[in-house]
């Protein structure tokens, strides 16, 4: 497997193999923010296909809660790896470790990511990695449904907070 950040070309593939109706997380989105300079789009490659994706957003988390409490740290975002078959073999590990290692080269010391309050296996991911808890926050998000209206979410989060100083392979146990 090889991660590489995404490139114009790839947002077809991406589209027809993981298809987003999020209307700020569709891979159109994600790639308009790295041409930006906001964001690196990190997707793994498998066989020739693309299994996952992570958002690295150099702006950090858009909640104020989050923004008030953990100014300029990045944010972790749409880190999800599929088909579900894939998961548990270390694919998603991996684009954790390449965010971090792109935060280091960019001489960023920290990163977060959000996990909602209804997702305990990936909380429990995220612990192993060494990611800890810092603030609570409200993730609000838009998608398109099969009619074309926007619908609005709000889901229970917990903003996770790494010092990178030790290193990006420095795994600490939950
Ligand atoms: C969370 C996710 C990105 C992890 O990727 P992965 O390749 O499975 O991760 P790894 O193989 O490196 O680590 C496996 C760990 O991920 C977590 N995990 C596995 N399947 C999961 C799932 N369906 N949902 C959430 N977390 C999961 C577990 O903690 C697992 O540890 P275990 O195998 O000891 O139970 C992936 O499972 C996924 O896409 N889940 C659905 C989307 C999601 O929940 N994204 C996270 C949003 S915060």
């Amino acid at each position: 497997m090889r991660i590489v950040v995404c490139r114009a070309e790839d947002i077809a593939v991406l589209e027809r193999f993981m298809p987003s109706h999020s209307v700020d997380g569709s891979h159109g989105a994600r790639f308009a923010r790295q041409e930006a300079g906001d964001s690196s789009y990190l997707i793994p490659w498998l066989d020739g296909l693309p299994v996952g994706h992570a958002e690295v957003r150099w702006t950090g988390c858009e909640a104020p809660e989050v923004r008030a409490v953990q100014p300029g740290c990045p944010e972790l975002n749409g880190l999800f790896v599929w088909p579900a078959s894939l998961r548990s073999r270390g694919i998603g590990t991996a684009l954790v470790r390449a965010a971090e290692e792109q935060a280091l080269a960019r001489g960023t010391g920290l990163m977060g990511l959000g996990v909602g309050d209804d997702n305990p296996t990936a909380a429990r991911l995220y612990a192993r990695l060494g990611y800890r808890p810092t603030v609570p926050y409200v993730d609000r998000w838009a998608y398109l449904d099969v009619d074309g209206v926007r619908q609005e979410c709000a889901d229970p989060c917990v903003f996770l907070v790494k010092d990178l100083s030790s290193g990006p392979l420095d795994v600490k146990p939950a």
